[in-house]
């Protein structure tokens, strides 16, 4: 313990000590829960495999981004709903000497994508973005996740894949959790070659049998041995251009040529004293988690958790946020961004300012009156030096598009659902946005994914974190910061508090069932609050700093995550 506190991942000045957060008794995960602890590494994610594939590279001296990338290639593997070679996502990096980076490896429209690609000549949207051949994005994640390799890791390239090629070439074993979201999902893994692999005799492998992906292992072999050429310019480019074009798809081998990852600047900023580094654009989650967090620090003090005026702070900053979302982002290189004014104090004073104590605004009052005109997976990582990164990656849909790629073994994204297909028609979030996010060839489609990194006062690390969920992504991100600081929770607690969402439209907070008292529920409504009670509002895996150590827990609103450290 006193070594371990002695370094510079575990030391900092005290945390100040946590306050037990107090439930509503109808709500569905009990406070004081806690995660794992470990002195000196971890990783939490969605899927343990993953985390300890992570932790094994970790344990031969690799460093927070080598862990990062063995977990991202061991959750393609282990966790095909979400995890992906044929996806992409967004990393931030925070090194123990101060450096922070972010890495954008978007997913990018082809060149042959166009405006209206899926609006039917009766004006309704054809569904094609969201299943089958014409829903995918050029995938970034191969490329992203060698480049962050190149730029921050210690170890060889092969030593990063070495758990992940294992798991694919000698298999692993089949769980409850798999065994469900396969059944779940049944019909989008069955449009293409992925059921032969995932469906064989048209259910899920037994639970319990062990699951061998030799032509995923063949993959990751050749990207092991060539890097990330091997994926945009040879066998595996071939393969998935030949596929595309056998089934109607846009990418071709040009595409894939002319993908490239980009290292953007990290959104720095502060609440309440705390700093934090997050993810620009072309994701909108660290623009609106920061937009979010100014609006209630300039709207004063934190009201009780789970109080109405609470909740009503929380959501009347979320809408205001979501409707500049909404509105004003789109991917950097194809529309101007006004990204110092969305996360400046000043421009959040102003909306504070106008938030009534005790009355709810309509969306429409508010500039976001567009009407006129699941699956990713999040991973947290910190290691034995003190190094911590954060990444979201995605397929979009579980399974993307369905589309699986024969012959090089992964499913193919259906990331083109989160553009603007028709200004004023909601997407599969229900989120209805503007023309800033509309297609065009070589841009990236706006995204929520934030992962994100939170200092302490003095600069020490305090906070990995950031979630899977479409847009609930900036609310579960937001809120667990807000409880970590404002509340003082625990991270168990943190986590599995209940959370609300807001996106502006449709205009009300949706709620978790039974997470918040009927007694506010009531409140929120007599303020002019719709209410929509719903499921799950996104799902995390965070690691926080503790006393001598880390603690790191996966979501308990998922299956199968958690976190293993050493
Ligand atoms: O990038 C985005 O915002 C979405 N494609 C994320 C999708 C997602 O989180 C689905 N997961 N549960």
């Amino acid at each position: 313990m006193m070594a371990a506190a002695s370094r510079q991942g575990t030391s900092g000045p005290a945390i100040p000590t946590r306050i037990p957060a107090v439930f509503p008794a109808s709500w569905r995960f009990p406070a004081g829960s806690h995660g794992t602890f470990a002195q000196h590494g971890m990783v939490a994610s969605d899927n343990v495999l993953a985390a300890q594939a992570g932790v094994e590279v970790m344990k031969q001296g690799g460093n927070a981004v080598d862990a990062a990338v063995a977990t991202g290639f061991a959750l393609a593997v282990a966790y095909p709903e979400a995890g992906n070679l044929g996806g992409g996502g967004y990393m931030v990096i925070r090194m123990a000497d101060g450096r922070s980076a972010a890495i954008d490896y978007r997913e990018a429209a082809p060149l042959a994508a166009t405006r209206d690609m899926y609006v039917a000549p009766d004006g309704k949207l054809t569904g094609e973005s969201v299943i089958g051949p014409k829903a995918s994005g050029v995938p970034g994640s191969v490329a992203g996740m060698l480049e962050a390799h190149r730029k921050f890791g210690k170890l060889p390239i092969a030593k990063v894949l070495a758990p992940a090629l294992r798991l694919a070439s000698d298999g692993l074993v089949v769980d409850s959790a798999m065994y469900r979201s396969l059944r779940g999902e049944n019909s989008r893994i069955g449009i293409s070659a992925g059921k032969d692999l995932f469906l064989p005799d048209g259910s899920p492998p037994a639970i319990g049998s062990r699951l061998v992906q030799p032509q995923l292992a063949h993959t990751i072999k050749l990207i092991a041995d060539s890097g990330a050429r091997a994926f945009y310019r040879g066998s595996i480019a071939d393969s998935i251009a030949a596929q595309m074009k056998r089934i109607g798809g846009l990418i071709t081998k040009a595409d894939l040529a002319r993908y490239q990852p980009e290292w953007r600047t990290p959104i720095r900023s502060s609440f309440r004293g705390y700093s934090f580094i997050a993810m620009p654009p072309s994701s909108s989650g660290g623009t609106t988690v920061t937009e979010i967090l100014n609006i209630l620090e300039a709207y004063g003090s934190p009201a009780q958790f789970g109080t109405a005026a609470e909740v009503h702070a929380v959501a009347s900053a979320s809408q205001r946020a979501f409707v500049d979302r909404n509105s004003k982002l789109g991917d950097p290189a194809f529309v101007k961004v006004p990204l110092s004014t969305l996360t400046s104090k000043t421009y959040a004073r102003s909306l504070a300012r106008a938030i009534s104590r005790d009355r709810a605004d309509p969306t429409s009052s508010l500039g976001g009156s567009l009407r006129e005109g699941s699956q990713t997976t999040h991973y947290s990582v910190v290691d034995q030096f003190g190094n911590a990164v954060a990444t979201t990656t995605t397929l979009n849909d579980l399974y993307g598009s369905g589309i699986y790629i024969s012959g090089a073994g992964f499913f193919m994204n259906d990331e083109m659902d989160d553009f603007t297909s028709k200004v004023g028609v909601p997407n599969m979030f229900g989120l209805i946005q503007g023309e800033a996010n509309a297609i065009a060839p070589g841009k990236r489609m706006l995204s929520a994914m934030s992962p994100t990194i939170v200092l302490d006062p003095s600069g020490g690390l305090l906070l990995v974190t950031g979630a899977r969920g479409g847009p609930r992504i900036i609310s579960a991100t937001s809120q667990i910061i807000l409880n970590v600081i404002d509340h003082r929770m625990s991270l168990g607690d943190a986590v599995s508090a209940p959370r609300i969402h807001h996106q502006s439209l449709p205009d009300s907070i949706r709620v978790e069932r039974g997470g918040l008292a009927p007694g506010v529920l009531e409140a929120l409504r007599a303020m002019g609050h719709g209410i929509i009670e719903g499921g799950g509002v996104a799902s995390s895996a965070s690691i926080m700093r503790v006393r001598g150590g880390y603690e790191g827990m996966g979501d308990p609103r998922t299956a199968g995550g958690g976190a293993a450290g050493f």
